[in-house]
C-alpha cells in the first residue's frame, strides 16, 4: 500500500517527537511492505516564522491531497502578544475545519507497569482504559460572534484608569453538531466495553441542555450501550477518584480539552497520549501534549504520543489494523523492559533520550513484525 501522507513538525518538541514517529512508521512500512510518500510542510509558529501565516496555503494543499496528515505540535510564547489569526494555534484551528475532522478521539490506556508513574495510587489507575470523544469544530472554539471590544489595551481614561474593555465568545451547537459526535462514540463504545459517559453542565448552560437531549435520542440506536450523564465538574472528580470506569467519554470541544490533560496526568504522563481527528476526507494524527517550549531541544521529550498517534493513523485512515498492533506491542514492549523518558521516571531511576526510545520502538516493531510473519506463514502451510 501507498502511504501518502503530510507531516507537519510544528513548534516546540513537535519536530524531535515526529522525527521519531516517522521513524517508527518507516520501520513498520519496511517490515509490512509498504511504501510512504511524505510531504513535510511548516504550520503555526514555523509557518508564521517562514512567510507569516500559521497556515500557508501550500500546507492546505498538501494536507487535502494527502491520504493523512501526521502533527507535531503548535504553540510558542514568541507570538503570544500577535492578534488571534496571528497566533499559531489559529493555524490548527483552521487546519482542523478544513479537513473537517469534528470528531477527537484520545485513549487514555494506563500501561501496566506504568502504574508508579501516575500521581494516584497504583490500585486506582491500574486497568485504565478510556476513549475520550471530544467534538472538535464546535463550541467555543469556532461560535460566533467573538470579539475584545472597548478601548485599547494602552489607552487610558482621563482619571488615569484603563478604560474597561469586553470579551465576548459564543458557545454555540446545533443539533446535527451533536447527533454526529454521538454516533461516533456509540459506534466505538460497540467495539469496546458497551459505555458511553457523556459529560456536559446541563444545570447551568443551554448547549449543554440540547446535547444531553440529542445523545439520549441518538443512544436509542444503541440498546446495549449504557449511557450516563455526568456534569462536567463531577466528572473531573470522579476522573481522579475512579479511572478505570471510564471507558468512552464524549464531550464537547472545551471541556474535552481539559478532561484530556487531566487523564494524561492519571495515566502517568501526557506524553502517553495519542490522539486521531476524524470525520472528514483526510485524518488528522497529533499527540495530546502541546509544544511543551519549555523542554523543547533538550533532547528529553516524550515521543510515544506521537508514534501512538501513527498506529492511529494506519488504523483509522488505513485500515492497517495488524501494523496499528504492531506499534502498539512495540510501545509495551519497551515500557515493560523498563525504558522509561523523564516525564515518566520516578526521581532516582535511569531515563533515555527520546531519539533512544524512538529506535527502541522501531527495533521493536521490527521483531515484531517478523513474528506477524512467521504466524501468518505457518497458517499458510496447514491450509
Ligand atoms: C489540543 C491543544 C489545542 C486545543 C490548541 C493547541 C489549539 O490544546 O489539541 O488539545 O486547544 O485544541
Ligand atoms: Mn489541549
Amino acid at each position: 500500500m501507498l502511504l501518502n501522507l503530510t507531516i507537519l513538525p510544528g513548534d516546540g518538541i513537535g519536530p524531535e517527537v515526529t522525527e521519531q514517529a516517522v521513524l517508527v512508521l518507516q520501520s513498520v512500512a519496511d517490515a509490512f511492505g509498504h511504501q510512504t510518500q511524505l510531504h513535510r510542510k511548516h504550520i503555526g509558529g514555523a509557518a508564521l516564522a517562514a512567510v507569516n501565516d500559521p497556515l500557508p496555503p501550500d500546507t492546505v494543499e498538501a494536507c487535502l491531497s494527502s491520504s493523512a496528515v501526521l502533527l507535531g505540535a503548535v504553540g510558542s510564547p514568541a507570538f503570544d502578544h500577535n492578534p488571534n489569526h496571528l497566533r499559531p494555534e489559529a493555524g490548527l484551528l483552521r487546519l482542523r475545519r478544513e479537513l473537517g475532522v469534528f470528531a477527537n478521539l484520545r485513549p487514555a490506556v494506563c500501561f501496566p507497569g506504568l502504574e508508579d508513574s501516575s500521581p494516584l495510587r497504583p490500585e486506582l489507575v491500574r486497568g485504565t482504559d478510556m476513549m475520550i470523544v471530544r467534538e472538535l469544530l464546535g463550541g467555543l472554539y469556532f461560535g460566533q460572534p467573538r470579539s475584545i471590544s472597548g478601548a485599547s489595551e494602552s489607552s487610558t481614561s482621563q482619571s488615569g484608569t484603563p478604560d474597561s474593555r469586553v470579551a465576548v465568545n459564543t458557545m454555540r451547537y446545533s443539533e446535527p453538531e451533536i447527533e454526529r459526535i454521538a454516533r461516533v462514540a456509540f459506534e466505538l463504545a460497540m467495539k469496546r466495553r458497551r459505555k458511553v459517559q457523556s459529560v456536559d453542565k446541563a444545570n447551568v448552560l443551554e448547549c449543554s441542555r440540547l446535547w444531553r437531549e440529542v445523545v439520549t435520542s441518538v443512544a436509542k440506536d444503541y440498546p446495549e450501550v449504557k449511557l450516563a450523564h455526568q456534569y462536567v465538574d463531577s466528572a473531573a472528580m470522579l476522573l481522579v477518584q475512579r479511572p478505570a470506569d471510564f471507558d468512552v467519554l464524549l464531550t464537547e470541544n472545551m471541556f474535552g480539552d481539559i478532561l484530556s490533560d487531566q487523564a494524561g496526568g492519571i495515566v502517568g504522563s501526557l506524553g502517553l497520549l495519542a490522539s486521531a481527528s476524524i470525520g472528514g476526507p483526510v485524518g488528522l494524527y497529533e499527540p495530546v501534549h502541546g509544544s511543551a517550549p519549555d523542554i523543547a531541544g533538550k533532547g528529553i521529550a516524550n515521543p510515544l504520543g506521537a508514534i501512538l498517534s501513527v498506529a492511529m493513523l494506519l488504523r483509522h485512515s488505513f485500515q492497517l489494523e495488524r501494523e496499528a498492533v504492531c506499534i502498539e506491542n512495540a510501545v509495551s514492549s519497551a515500557l515493560n523492559q523498563g525504558y522509561r523518558t523523564a516525564d515518566l521516571a520516578p526521581k532516582s531511576r535511569a531515563v533515555i533520550s527520546t531519539t533512544e526510545m524512538g529506535s527502541l520502538v522501531a527495533q521493536a516493531v521490527k521483531q515484531l513484525a517478523s513474528q506477524v510473519f512467521v504466524e501468518v506463514s505457518r497458517d499458510r502451510l496447514r491450509r
